[in-house]
């Protein structure tokens, strides 16, 4: 399986990581796809092989189990996979009074959203090292860049996920891999009814923030950022004091936990 570019996407069952996975593959790179819900993955890799000529190969795992990301490696090597590109976008969120969530559910949120991507991120370093180099793409959100009252645990992984990612790029220029994050905001997917709160209106289409990341990816860029209202939020979070955004984010998110 030499011959193929491949890039693996973590969440390719559904929304932003399938998007990835279709772009990717009509770009002619071949896809390992990984999630948990195998009867997704394998329509999904029916439906690339038969508009594509590339190879897929699928990988049904849940991200929280503590061995899935060695063992997700480790089936790379059995298959002879040398990867160009890993996607860390499979993530989750949970809406509602910290004090009310049930604490399995925010382990569970640091088990995939941090452990699990940092874990990835640390196998694709030496996995890429050897093979000559990559790129990685670490999905964070317009909410890494403020406190999210009444979604608290999941923007404080995503900042995470922006402060990791930034640090690592830095550690590895020169090395042949590149690190970039992917911040969208509000996109049409299923991750607002997974974390039990209503759609913001107006939200981006998955495609269209699967094509900005190709992009971004493509051009080296550090931070991506797809649509100009989420850049100009991020601008906007970026001046105000912490106070004020977390006040403005506190008014939206109790609305949307309201309102699910
Ligand atoms: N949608 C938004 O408004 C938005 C905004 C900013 C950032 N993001 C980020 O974008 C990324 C993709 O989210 P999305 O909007 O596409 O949401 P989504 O439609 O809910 O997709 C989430 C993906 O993650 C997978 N996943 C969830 N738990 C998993 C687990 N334990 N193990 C393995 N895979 C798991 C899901 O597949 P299975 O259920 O089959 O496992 C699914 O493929 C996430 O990191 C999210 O935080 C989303």
């Amino acid at each position: 399986m030499n011959n193929s570019r491949w890039v693996l996407i973590t969440g390719a069952s559904t929304g932003i990581g399938k998007e990835l996975a279709l772009c990717f593959a009509r770009n002619g790179h071949s896809v390992v796809l990984v999630a948990r819900s195998e009867n997704k993955l394998c329509d999904l890799s029916e439906m690339i092989a038969k508009r594509h000529h590339v190879q897929v190969v699928v990988i049904p795992k849940d991200l929280t189990a503590i061995h899935a990301p060695k063992e997700i490696f480790a089936e790379l090597l059995n298959q002879n996979i040398q990867l160009d590109v890993l996607i860390n976008n499979a993530g989750a969120g949970r809406s509602g009074l910290f004090k009310d969530n049930d604490q399995s559910h925010n382990n569970q949120m640091i088990d995939l959203n941090i452990r699990s991507l940092t874990a990835l991120t640390h196998l694709a370093v030496h996995h890429m090292r050897r093979h000559g180099g990559g790129k990685i793409l670490n999905v964070a959100s317009t909410g890494s860049y403020q406190p999210g009252p009444y979604i608290a645990v999941y923007y404080a992984t995503k900042a995470y996920v922006l402060s990791f990612t930034q640090a690592l790029r830095k550690e590895l220029k020169g090395s042949g891999i590149t690190v970039s994050a992917l911040c969208p905001g509000s996109t049409a997917t299923e991750f607002s009814k997974r974390a039990g709160k209503a759609d913001i209106k107006g939200a981006m289409s998955p495609h269209k923030v699967a094509e900005t990341a190709y992009k971004g990816i493509n051009k080296n860029k550090s931070v991506i950022i797809p649509g100009l209202l989420n850049k100009i939020f991020i601008l906007a979070s970026k001046l105000l004091p912490g106070t004020i955004s977390a006040s403005i984010v506190a008014r939206i998110q109790r609305k949307l936990t309201e309102s699910f």
